[in-house]
């Protein structure tokens, strides 16, 4: 008897003109530069990952305390810490280099315009990046501190000035923190994103009802993980019905039927953040999981379920 012919599955998805084996991906700031990594994950098998944000110059961070476990979430305020720009370049990107076959985006911010310009300019120089990706959540100090990605002008024109001298596709990172999701991810794709990657995380905090002082140095902090995928796929959804370039869903994804759920809102590919600091693994478990929930529903092309929401 001959047996019967192995079901096929292609995990593979494309998103601003970029190939990945599959449509799992680390989180910027959660997943270091990728490097730290290598020991315990095999960075080949994601679809790829997103390094650390990067700023021109090198960055202390918040003092401690800057991380705290609420229900289902974690609250961050670690004050984008990171060896600037200069550093990743020319100590991170050669260890980066000798992984063959891995994919991975720079996040990149600034607090001015001009600081955005110059980190992508200097990693324009790099080899090896698949493209970048702008954290818009940073407040501009040139403009009184208001973030970016809640500015519907402001973001215009980071992002159409990033354009401009971006060698690489820029996917927009858009701020949860704002009235209307839509609204900001039409200003973004009509400047020029290629993609857009939603959501970065909530402002929110936290106190200790002994001591009356908040759990967190900078009072406020981000918050991520589990507690905010319902409101993150509510905002991935209305972004996709808006916008005609590729969504990245992110928050709160931990399992093979979370990312699932974000593909049906419209998504293309998604990240995993909080859950790498439960499991440092999370992400390459993930693409087991996904595989088997796959051949169990009998799907043979995983991005055929991006937009399959449906309704009534
Ligand atoms: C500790 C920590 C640091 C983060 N640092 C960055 C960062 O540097 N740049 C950025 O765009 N997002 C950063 N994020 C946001 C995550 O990339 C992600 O958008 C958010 O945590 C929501 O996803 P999650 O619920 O899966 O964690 C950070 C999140 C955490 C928890």
């Amino acid at each position: 008897m001959t047996p019967a012919p192995k079901p096929s599955l292609d995990m593979s998805v494309s998103v601003a003109g970029i190939e990945m084996k599959n449509p799992v991906m680390a989180a910027s700031g959660t997943f270091g530069y990728g490097v730290e990594f290598e020991d315990v994950v095999t960075l080949e098998r994601l679809g790829g990952f997103v390094t650390k944000g990067l700023s021109r110059e090198p960055m202390p961070g918040n003092p401690p305390p800057r991380l705290f476990e609420t229900a289902a979430g974690m609250l961050n305020a670690i004050g984008l810490q990171n060896v600037g720009v200069q550093a990743f370049v020319s100590e991170k990107l050669p260890l980066l280099r000798k992984i063959k076959n891995i994919v991975f985006f720079c996040n990149v911010f600034g607090h001015t315009q001009q600081e955005y310009e110059e980190v992508v300019r200097v990693l324009n120089d790099g080899e090896g990046i698949a493209g970048y990706e702008l954290n818009v959540s940073c407040p501009n100090t040139a403009c009184g501190g208001i973030a970016f990605g809640t500015d519907p002008r402001m973001l215009s024109d980071v992002v159409s000035a990033v354009k401009k001298i971006a060698t690489r596709p820029v996917i927009v990172k858009l701020s949860p923190n704002v009235t209307s999701i839509p609204q900001m991810a039409r200003v973004a794709e009509e400047a020029g994103a290629d993609a857009i990657s939603l959501v970065n995380t909530f402002v929110a905090m936290a106190i200790d009802a002994e001591t009356r002082k908040p759990r967190i140095s900078n009072v406020t902090a981000g918050l991520s993980g589990p507690a905010i995928k319902p409101i993150a796929l509510r905002m991935v959804w209305e972004a996709a019905k808006t916008v005609k370039v590729p969504v990245i869903g992110i928050g709160g994804i931990g399992t093979a039927e979370d990312v699932i759920e974000f593909l049906l809102a419209g998504a293309t590919a998604i990240e995993v953040g909080t859950v790498n600091y439960w499991d440092p693994c999370a992400c390459e478990s993930l693409v087991d999981s996904l595989a088997k929930w796959c051949l169990e529903h009998r799907i043979e092309k995983l991005s055929s379920l991006t937009g399959g929401l449906q309704l009534g």
